[in-house]
């Protein structure tokens, strides 16, 4: 049996309306959490009081269980992604940054963007978080693993050799605070027709030649999470002079399409618009990395200050000596890294500075499991995927034998791994401060060296 109805009884038409107001309230909608909730959080994470007073402000004008919610888009206030966004391409001088969750998705957003896919390569190295490679079988690509050489990044001369018909990119990792020989790699992409994509994410802030990492390629990405130079939570950037590829990574980032500035338009070219996924950054992390960002410069000054004054502290020694840099000023400087002539000298080194109270590592010949070295990266080396089709590795698109992938497939690496000495360099550490560390490191030097 249905209500008796008459045309003119609709709302629509003039009749009374049904629904008048709803008696549930904000105040029924359960857990609230508020400005001191979140900063009780805040103030666990170890942020700034600064970063603090930023979240405060934005959690005071939004109370995240009631609209609007705590997202850029179709949020009446504006934007700290945004915001975030605007402050790094005006810092770096770069014409489009792409703010995302992670230094993953970064590079998934990045390698989406130059067209990373089924039957494409890609050539990482073999020192890097495996982050680096896993993104590109992640987007169907198959890395390519490179030796490092002995500036602890990737080897040029190696890169040329790996280079076949189905190379896509190159993706020089800036590691632990070291520049790749971005000359070098930007002239061996150019000649042979390839993108390059840096990995910055362990480098935030520092440069190569005066310019900064990250803007040199084709697209940088950085992960801005906590256990960075900067940042913090979880969040990454993309950054590119390009807008072609910005609009791809774009695409990528949000295949929700909010980025666009018509987000039901007609595609404005082919490729523009593809199933991606959802890589979008919160408002918190915004607010936060806005003011990290602020700080970039100024640190990466005091930790790369802080390198040369003990670097030129050293005396030298027979067998050990400071790793080669591509550009000592512009080294972001966090690790000193000083080669032994042997993985059993650089443990022997490290634990000596140790006890005279430096903070120093060796992975040494007892190197264990760790997914910053291409030996441990089982997951590629015996093509591990989500499902037991293989897909990129079995790919009909993939017209090749795979890479030789085994722990072996690049000695020169594990072996400069092995004997690398790596001193933690402080930011805050004084002039009397970098002269006790050089002291120390003379002394060790002096019987190990
Ligand atoms: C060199 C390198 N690339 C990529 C990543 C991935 O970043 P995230 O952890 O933010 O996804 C990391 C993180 O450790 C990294 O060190």
């Amino acid at each position: 049996m249905t209500t008796e109805v008459l045309k003119n009884d609709l709302a629509i038409n003039g009749g009374p309306k049904v629904v008048q107001d709803f008696e549930a309230t904000a105040d029924h909608f359960g857990l609230k959490v508020g400005a001191e909730e979140f900063l009780a959080l805040a103030d666990t994470w170890g942020y700034s009081p600064e970063a603090q007073e930023k979240i405060r402000e934005i959690v005071e004008e939004e109370d995240p269980y009631v609209n609007p919610q705590l997202t850029r888009y179709y949020n009446p206030r504006p934007s700290r992604v945004a915001m975030m966004e605007t402050y790094a391409r005006e810092a770096f001088g770069v014409n489009y940054a792409l703010g995302v969750n992670s230094g993953t998705s970064a590079l998934m957003a990045a390698y989406t963007a130059c067209g990373v896919g089924p039957g494409t390569e890609v050539i990482v190295p073999a020192y890097t978080f495996y982050a680096s490679a896993a993104a590109v079988v992640a987007t169907k690509g198959i890395p390519v693993i490179a030796e490092i050489n002995d500036t602890y990044t990737i080897d040029p001369e190696d890169v040329e050799r790996k280079i076949t018909p189905r190379t896509k990119a190159i993706v020089p990792v800036h590691m632990v605070g070291v520049c790749a020989d971005m000359d070098a790699i930007m002239d061996i992409a150019r000649r042979h027709d390839l993108m390059v994509i840096e990995d910055n994410a362990q480098c935030c802030g520092g440069t190569y030649k005066g310019k900064y990492l990250g803007t040199i390629g084709d697209m940088g990405c950085f992960s801005i999470s906590s256990y960075k130079a900067v940042g913090a939570g979880e969040a990454g950037l993309v950054l590119t002079d390009d807008e072609w590829l910005y609009i791809r990574a774009a695409s990528q980032h949000d295949t929700a399409a909010c980025w666009r500035p018509d987000r039901f338009a007609e595609e404005r070219r082919p490729g523009e618009l593809f199933a991606g996924q959802n890589y979008r950054m919160s408002e918190m992390e915004g607010a936060v990395n806005l003011v990290q960002l602020k700080g970039m410069k100024d640190q990466a000054k005091r930790y790369n200050t802080a390198m040369r004054r003990v670097l030129n502290g050293l005396e030298s020694f027979p067998r050990t000596k400071p790793r080669r840099s591509n550009d000592i000023e512009g080294d972001l400087g966090y690790n000193l890294i000083l080669v032994a002539d042997s993985g059993e000298s650089a443990g022997q080194f490290a634990e000596a500075l140790k006890a005279e109270g430096v903070p120093a590592g060796a992975r040494g010949t007892r190197s264990s499991r760790d997914w910053h070295i291409y030996k441990y990266w089982e997951q590629i080396l015996e093509q591990k995927t989500s499902t037991s089709v293989g897909c990129p590795y079995t790919c009909p698109y993939y017209d090749s034998p795979l890479p030789d992938y085994s722990p072996d497939m690049c000695a020169q690496s594990v072996e400069l791994f092995e004997r690398a000495i790596f001193i933690s360099v402080n930011q805050w550490w004084t002039e009397g401060d970098c002269a006790k560390v050089a002291a120390a490191i003379n002394k060790v030097g002096a019987i190990y060296g």
